[in-house]
């Protein structure tokens, strides 16, 4: 039930005066709902009291209770528009005008009605409509007329009722409160008041702006749904509980296929951190379309960011949780380090048993592929030198440039990438250290390339004379177009170094030069560009120059130093040096070092995992 009253009480003037009046005019507007039967409907009340909390909905339209219903200390007088024929109320039907005292049994009542003055008829009107309806009532001379019309026509020349009514002997005070009251209960319908004008002379009453209404408010969809029966409710909370299964699979899935191993330690990185999802959206799922390579570390896959473009993305494998901090730390610090020759690397994400770096895509693929696929072009001489002097200059930066010195580890010509206009970036540095077993992070791993491994590795670990080494390999792959170490052909080529220190014991170094560049080189170039090659790969790490000076010999700034093919640790690669006095392994010049290498072949062709023993013995 709803009431709408004016605030302040109705007065109807001293005893003395005359006759008590009041007019009003108010459109309203019955709304039912669709296929539901509707009610109760509304009336214009005059009440002694606005406190309706006892008052019962349905029909007794929030006016009576059981009680007080017949009651004469009610003092109310309503005028309902009643849409629901209640017997207990001889209600006529369940359309009409009633004029209550007290009761909602009616002193009068018609159904609803107007008189058309035009056809000069009587017409019916529909309370319970939706169309909106005006309603006069009038009390004059202790006369009531109730007029009703529809929202279009004038007032009729004739009321629907006309009463003889004592106001006074209702209301003994001479004051009521005047407004409207409503109710439904268990059925649905909505009413509205659109406009309302009351007063207590037929002079002073103000017009209706009917044009000005506000409309009928459109029927509103009902909150409750209609009741469904049993087995609708047992399928939707099938259906419910399936989409629930279904959206819980989705998201353990998800969880499994994005999962992440994060640590506090990492917080450090948050901006270098990706997320496994955001890369997986990168390489499409890691598709096999866009993989790169597959190394004996692991695969690299092409990738495409937002906002970075296109990404190289390296997955490693690892079972060992164990060193994983500083290995990502020294990453990290490694991503920092700026120089124009260094393969950007942009971050890493974790997962369990699996480590993901990402660095930018170099889409000129990387040096080997020059070197030894036939569907490249072939490099000349000058861009060769280029590259070399390219990584020559990010090598010298490593071991000098930063705060400590940042060794590469596994210099080679796979790891040696080229940007369009076919400039070299050095590439995964540090990588070496993360040997595919996964089980050794340390810094004594022994893990490289053959053919770029220095002998002393094995002893003495990693210096930047091992990088130095791999580097002087790496000159001597490029300019003779020969892996440093193929087990593929004659044994006398078979080990670069050695060949090309026959050459020049032959008396011609140049002839060891790539046969695809047919006479067009620089004979001077080549001829430094060897014999630096030879002298870096020198198997006592004491000769072998620094990056540094590297540097300056390749760019011709320094005259290299005066050696031979004969020069002690030139151009050989056995350990077996008998009294070499640069050589200062063992306090004896007399003593021998034996080493027996024993190598286990990985996953990859060229990758190897090697581990020296070296045995110091007497050489009588
Ligand atoms: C009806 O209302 C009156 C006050 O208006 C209250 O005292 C009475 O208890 C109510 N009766 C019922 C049955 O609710
Ligand atoms: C009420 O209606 C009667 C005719 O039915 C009319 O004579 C009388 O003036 C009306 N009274 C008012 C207050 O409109
Ligand atoms: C109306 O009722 C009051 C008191 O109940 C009475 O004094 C008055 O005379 C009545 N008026 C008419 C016109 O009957
Ligand atoms: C290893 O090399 C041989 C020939 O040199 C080649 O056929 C083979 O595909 C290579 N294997 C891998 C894993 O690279």
């Amino acid at each position: 039930m709803g009431h709408a009253f004016f605030n302040r009480p109705f007065e109807f003037g001293p005893a003395s005066s005359q006759s008590v009046s009041f007019l009003t005019h108010f459109v309203c507007a019955l709304v039912p709902l669709p296929g539901v039967p509707s009610g109760h409907g509304i009336a214009f009340v005059l009440s002694s009291s606005m406190d309706f909390t006892q008052a019962d909905p349905t029909q007794y339209l929030g006016l009576f209770n059981i009680s007080t219903n017949g009651s004469p200390s009610s003092h109310v007088l309503a005028i309902e528009l009643d849409t629901v024929q209640s017997a207990e109320f001889e209600d006529m039907d369940k359309n009409h005008v009633g004029i209550d005292v007290n009761s909602l049994k009616s002193i009068d009542n018609a159904s609803a009605s107007y008189y058309s003055d035009k056809e000069g008829q009587n017409k019916n009107l529909t309370l319970l409509s939706s169309d909106a309806i005006q309603v006069w009532i009038d009390y004059e001379d202790s006369l009531l007329n109730v007029t009703l019309a529809p929202l279009i026509n004038q007032k009729p020349s004739k009321p629907l009722l006309s009463r003889t009514i004592n106001l006074t002997s209702i209301f003994p005070d001479r004051k009521a409160f005047v407004g409207f009251s409503s109710a439904t209960g268990s059925l649905n319908s909505y009413q509205y008041i659109l406009g309302w004008s009351f007063s207590r002379s037929r002079l002073l009453l103000q017009n209706l702006d009917i044009s000005n209404l506000p409309t009928v408010p459109r029927f509103k969809k009902p909150k409750t749904p209609k009741k469904a029966s049993p087995p609708l409710i047992a399928l939707l909370v099938l259906l419910a509980l399936i989409g629930m299964a279904v959206l819980g699979g989705v998201y353990l899935y998800r969880r499994k296929k994005y999962a992440e191993v994060r640590e506090p330690w990492e917080k450090e990185y948050g901006p270098l951190r990706y997320s496994y999802e955001s890369l997986h959206k990168a390489t499409r799922g890691f598709h096999k379309d866009g993989r790169l390579g597959k190394g004996g570390f692991g695969e690299v896959y092409r990738g495409t960011l937002p906002l970075l473009g296109d990404i190289a993305v390296k997955k490693l494998s690892h079972d060992a949780e164990q060193g994983m901090k500083q290995f990502v730390a020294e990453v990290v610090t490694m991503g920092s380090l700026q120089h124009k020759n260094l393969v950007p690397l942009l971050g890493y994400c974790r997962r369990k048993g699996e480590l993901l770096l990402v660095s930018k895509y170099m889409e000129g693929g990387s040096v080997d592929q020059y070197l030894f696929q036939d569907d490249r072009p072939t490099l000349s001489w000058s861009q060769r030198i280029t590259i070399l002097r390219d990584i020559a200059s990010a090598l010298c930066y490593l071991h000098t440039g930063a705060t400590q010195v940042v060794l590469h580890r596994d210099i080679k010509a796979s790891n040696v990438m080229l940007n369009g206009n076919l400039q070299g970036f050095l590439g995964d540095f540090g990588m070496a250290r993360f040997d595919d077993h996964g089980t050794n992070l340390s810094a004594t791993a022994a893990v490289g390339t053959i053919g770029y491994m220095a002998l002393e590795l094995a002893s003495t670990g990693t210096s930047s004379k091992t990088d130095v080494y791999a580097f002087g390999a790496f000159m001597l792959e490029v300019t003779c177009g020969r892996r440093p170490f193929d087990p593929d052909i004659p044994i006398e080529k078979r080990q670069l170094v050695k060949w090309v220190c026959e050459c020049w014991r032959k008396g011609y170094i140049v002839d060891a030069i790539d046969t695809r560049l047919k006479g067009k080189f620089v004979c001077g170039e080549v001829e430094i560009i060897l014999k630096l090659g030879l002298l870096c790969t020198s198997i006592v790490p004491e000769s072998r120059p620094t990056m540094e000076k590297v540097v300056q010999y390749i760019n011709r700034h320094q005259r290299l130093p005066v050696f031979s093919p004969d020069t002690p640790g030139i151009g050989v690669l056995t350990p077996v040096l008998i009294g070499v006095p640069s050589l200062r392994i063992t306090s004896s010049s007399r003593a021998s070092l034996v080493s027996a290498p024993s190598v286990s072949s990985s996953s990859s062709n060229n990758s190897m995992f090697i581990s020296h023993t070296i045995i110091y013995g007497d050489g009588r």
